[in-house]
């Protein structure tokens, strides 16, 4: 299977550091110009920085929150006027736990609630809706929407706000499919497991303990943690035509059943 982006614009968000960093750095490697966002300056650039020495693609860098709806219309319109008003392929890796940790019930205030449900379920809205026109007008795009094994089962963070977007999202990524599909337009997630890809996990990796450590891993059927890149490569496979016929569809990479 050889999977290429030569002549591809690819729209990814939360590219300043691990998954979408991963994701933004394959497309590039594989010849697409990148257009990535995100609010973490400096690691954004530390992202194109490495991901230009990959191969012949090129990576530009906005910084956007995708909290503003106005900034992620402006951002999409950008890449596309740059590529002749083509936007190939949109992915959502913005999103996380925004350095929240577990609290009671009754602690958590109304303003961690939204910023989490925000930058993860209302940023792939509105990257949705600024790509998807541009998409339908030449009958083809892929929509790729990070979510989590949290989606699933339940939250190692603990967090009620993070669980939730996490399974917003794969509602989300169905009801697209269903409307954009007669467009050519594919929508699908992807279901990461735990990953040691920021500082929040770093936080939970470490709270867990050697015991805690090893029991993670001996939950996972293939034995060792994901790498963003084991993301990154089911986002090429999603974008790739080998996907054409795929919709809808959240897949969890996580190592294990
Ligand atoms: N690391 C894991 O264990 C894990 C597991 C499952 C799912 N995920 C998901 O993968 C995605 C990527 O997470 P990650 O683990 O690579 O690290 P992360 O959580 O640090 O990455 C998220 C990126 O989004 C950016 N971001 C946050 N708020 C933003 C905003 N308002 N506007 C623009 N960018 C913003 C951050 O600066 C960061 O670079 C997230 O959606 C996360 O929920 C991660």
């Amino acid at each position: 299977m050889h999977i290429d982006f030569q002549n591809q614009t690819v729209v990814v968000t939360g590219a300043a550091r691990g998954i979408g960093r991963a994701i933004a750095a394959g497309f590039v490697a594989r010849g697409a110009l990148v257009y990535a966002c995100d609010i973490l300056e400096p690691e954004l650039r530390e992202s194109q920085a490495l991901a230009e020495e990959l191969g012949n693609g090129r990576m530009v860098v906005r910084v956007v929150n995708v909290r503003d709806r106005d900034a992620m219309q402006a951002l999409v319109r950008e890449a596309a006027d740059t590529a002749a008003g083509a936007i190939d392929v949109a992915i959502h890796a913005a999103g996380g736990v925004l350095g929240q940790v577990r609290q009671p019930l009754t602690s958590v205030t109304a303003d961690q609630w939204h910023s989490i449900l925000d930058v993860n379920v209302t940023g792939a809205f509105y990257l949705s809706q600024a790509a998807a026109p541009l998409m339908a007008e030449r009958g083809r795009g892929r929509i790729i929407v990070i979510s989590s094994r949290a989606a699933f089962k339940t939250s190692l963070t603990g967090i009620h706000s993070y669980a939730a977007a996490k399974t917003a999202q794969l509602g989300l990524v169905r009801q697209l499919a269903l409307e954009l599909g007669p467009a050519g337009i594919t929508v699908n997630g992807i279901a990461p497991g735990f990953m040691r890809t920021n500082p929040d996990a770093e936080r939970q990796w470490e709270a867990e303990g050697a015991d805690g450590q090893d029991e993670m891993l001996k939950r996972l059927a293939i034995r060792r943690l994901g790498r963003p890149e084991d993301i990154a490569h089911a986002a090429m496979f999603l974008a790739s035509d080998y996907a054409e016929w795929m919709t809808g569809q959240t897949i969890q990479v996580c190592g294990a059943p």
